[in-house]
C-alpha cells in the first residue's frame, strides 16, 4: 500500500513531477526503427511523457525528434512538407532541421538573419536496438545508451515490436516482475498434464518450449517464494516453486532501470523476452516488446510466430494497437473461461494487458493489500523512484557495466538450502490467512518508499542458478 501522494509521485511522468525528471535522465525508446522507414518520408506525431513531439528521418537519414508545434503562430508540423534536410512548416514557410534549427524563414528578410534567433525545442535521438531513442534530460549531461543485450546482439538475433496500453505504465511493468500471476493469469485450472497441454497450445504460441513440468509447476504452487536482489542497475526478482521434489523451480525476472525488464521465462539457449515501458500520458503507454538470442539469429518460424503473438508480444494491428484490447474487451471468451481458462481471454500479453488495465488508468495503491508474493513489488516501487532520483545521471556508468552483466534466467536449486525462506513465506501466508487476506510485511521486507537510497536488502544468493554473462 502506498500514500496516494506516493502514488502520485510514482506514476506522474511530466516535465517538472519527479518521476517525470528522473525519467529524462535517461536515454527513452519512443519509435521502432521500422515507423520511420526511409529519408525524407512521412513525419510521425508522438507524445512521450506528456510531451507533443515530431519525429521526421532527414534527407541523410538522420531522425530528429522536435516540438510538434511552429514557434512562429503554432501550426503542426506533422502538416508540414519533409525536404531537403528538414521539415517546412506549410503555413508560412519556416523551415527546421533536425537540431531544432531554424534554417530558413521566407517571411522575413533574408539580411536580418532573423532565422538564426529562433530554435524550436529538439532532444538528442540515436538508433539502437532497432529503436529510436529520445534523451529528455538536461542539456550537456547526456548519458550512455543502455547496453540492453538485444541492442549489443546482430540485429538478425532480435525481434523488436511495441505495443499500446490502456494504464499507467507503472502498473504494467509491476505485472512484467510479479512472477506469482502466472498460476492464475495465464494458466487453466485444470492441472492434469493433458490440459495443461492444451492450454500451452491455446495459450501459448506453439512454438515456444516451455516446459511441460514448468507449467505443472506453476498451476501446482500459486505462490512462490520472492528473493529479491537489488544491483547497480535494478533489481533481480526471482520467484522459487516447489517441483514436488527436492528442488525448488525459480523463475527470475530482471528490473533494470529505469523503465526495461525482462521475462522470467527463458531457459539457456532459448529466446529471451524484455519489455520497455514508455509513458505516453499518465493514464497510457507504449510497451516495446523484444526477444533475442544471444546465441543464433532467430528463425523465420520464430519471426512469423511473433507476428502473431506471443509471450509478452501481442498481435498488433499496423497502428501497433493490440487486436484483442480494452476496447473489445480483449475478445474474452467466458465459455473458455469456464472450461479452461481462469482469463478466457487469448495471448499471454493480452491477458497481462487486461488485468493491468483493469486496475484503473492510474491503479490506485492506497487500497491495496500486498502479501508475500508482492515482495518483487514492494522492492520495485522504490528501486523505480526515489532510489534512483538523485544518481540517475552518475549511475550510466554501472548502469551500463550492470545491464551488461544481467539477463533473465531460469534455474533450479536444492529446496533445502531455502529452507528458511520457505519457512517465511509460510508465516507471512498464515498471518495473511488471520488477518482475512492482506499481510503487513516487516521493516526488513518494506523499504519505506521515501528512504529508498538508503534501503539495503540481502544480497540474497540463488543457489544452482548463474546468471549468464555476455563476454566484454
Ligand atoms: S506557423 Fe509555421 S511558419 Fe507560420
Ligand atoms: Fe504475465
Amino acid at each position: 500500500m502506498l500514500r496516494a501522494e506516493d502514488n502520485r509521485f510514482l506514476t506522474a511522468s511530466g516535465a517538472g513531477t519527479g518521476m517525470g525528471e528522473l525519467l529524462r535522465r535517461f536515454w527513452m525508446p519512443v519509435l521502432l526503427s521500422a515507423e520511420l522507414p526511409e529519408a525524407d518520408g512521412l513525419p510521425k506525431k508522438i507524445v512521450v511523457m506528456g510531451e507533443e513531439l515530431l519525429a521526421f528521418r532527414d534527407s541523410r537519414g538522420v531522425v530528429g525528434v522536435i516540438d510538434q508545434y511552429c514557434p512562429h503562430r503554432g501550426a503542426n508540423l506533422w502538416l508540414g512538407r519533409n525536404e531537403e534536410c528538414g521539415i517546412r512548416c506549410v503555413y508560412h514557410g519556416w523551415k527546421f532541421d533536425t537540431d531544432g534549427r531554424c534554417v530558413d524563414m521566407p517571411t522575413s528578410y533574408p539580411d536580418l538573419n532573423a532565422k538564426d534567433l529562433i530554435r524550436i525545442k529538439s532532444y538528442p535521438v540515436r538508433e539502437w536496438g532497432d529503436m529510436i531513442w529520445a534523451y529528455m534530460g538536461p542539456a550537456g549531461e547526456v548519458p550512455e545508451l543502455p547496453a540492453l543485450e538485444m541492442a549489443l546482439v546482430p540485429a538478425s538475433h532480435r525481434y523488436v515490436s511495441k505495443k499500446w496500453q490502456d494504464c499507467n505504465w507503472v502498473q504494467a511493468m509491476e505485472g512484467s516482475i510479479d512472477t506469482a500471476h502466472f498460476t492464475f493469469a495465464h494458466l487453466s485450472f485444470e492441472k492434469q498434464e493433458n490440459e495443461i497441454l492444451d492450454i500451452k497450445k491455446h495459450f501459448v504460441n506453439p512454438i515456444a518450449r516451455m516446459n511441460v513440468d514448468h507449467m505443472r509447476w506453476i498451476a501446482e504452487d500459486p505462490r512462490p517464494v520472492i528473493k529479491i536482489n537489488p544491483h547497480d542497475a535494478g533489481l533481480t526478482i526471482a520467484g522459487g516453486r516447489l517441483t514436488g521434489g527436492d528442488n525448488i523451480y525459480w523463475r527470475i525476472a530482471q528490473f533494470l532501470m529505469p523503465v526495461h525488464a525482462y521475462a522470467p521465462s527463458a531457459m539457456p539457449g532459448e529466446n529471451i523476452f524484455g519489455q520497455s515501458f514508455v509513458p505516453v500520458t499518465d493514464t497510457n503507454c507504449w510497451i516495446y516488446t523484444y526477444a533475442w538470442n544471444p546465441e543464433r539469429p532467430l528463425t523465420q518460424a520464430e519471426r512469423d510466430g511473433y507476428d502473431h503473438g506471443n509471450g509478452v508480444i501481442s498481435e498488433v494491428d499496423e497502428n501497433y494497437v493490440p487486436l484483442r484490447n480494452k476496447a473489445n474487451d480483449y475478445l474474452i471468451d467466458r465459455k473458455l473461461q469456464k472450461t479452461k481458462s481462469y482469463t478466457g481471454i487469448k495471448g499471454v500479453s493480452e491477458q497481462d494487458a487486461a488485468v493491468q488495465d483493469s486496475q484503473g488508468p492510474i491503479a490506485d495503491r492506497s487500497r491495496e493489500h500486498l502479501g508475500p508474493t508482492d515482495l518483487g513489488i514492494l522492492h520495485l516501487r522504490p528501486r523505480a523512484a526515489a532510489g534512483a532520483a538523485p544518481t540517475a545521471s552518475r549511475a550510466s556508468g554501472p548502469l551500463r557495466r550492470a545491464l551488461r552483466r544481467l539477463r533473465d534466467a531460469q534455474g533450479q536449486g536444492p529446496a533445502r538450502r531455502h529452507g528458511r525462506a520457505l519457512r517465511r513465506r509460510d508465516r507471512l501466508c498464515r498471518a495473511a490467512a488471520n488477518r482475512g487476506g492482506g499481510v503487513k510485511l516487516g521493516a526488513q521486507a518494506s523499504p519505506s518508499f521515501r528512504g529508498a537510497s538508503k534501503a539495503r536488502t540481502r544480497n540474497l544468493e540463488i543457489p544452482g542458478l548463474v546468471l549468464r554473462t555476455i563476454p566484454e
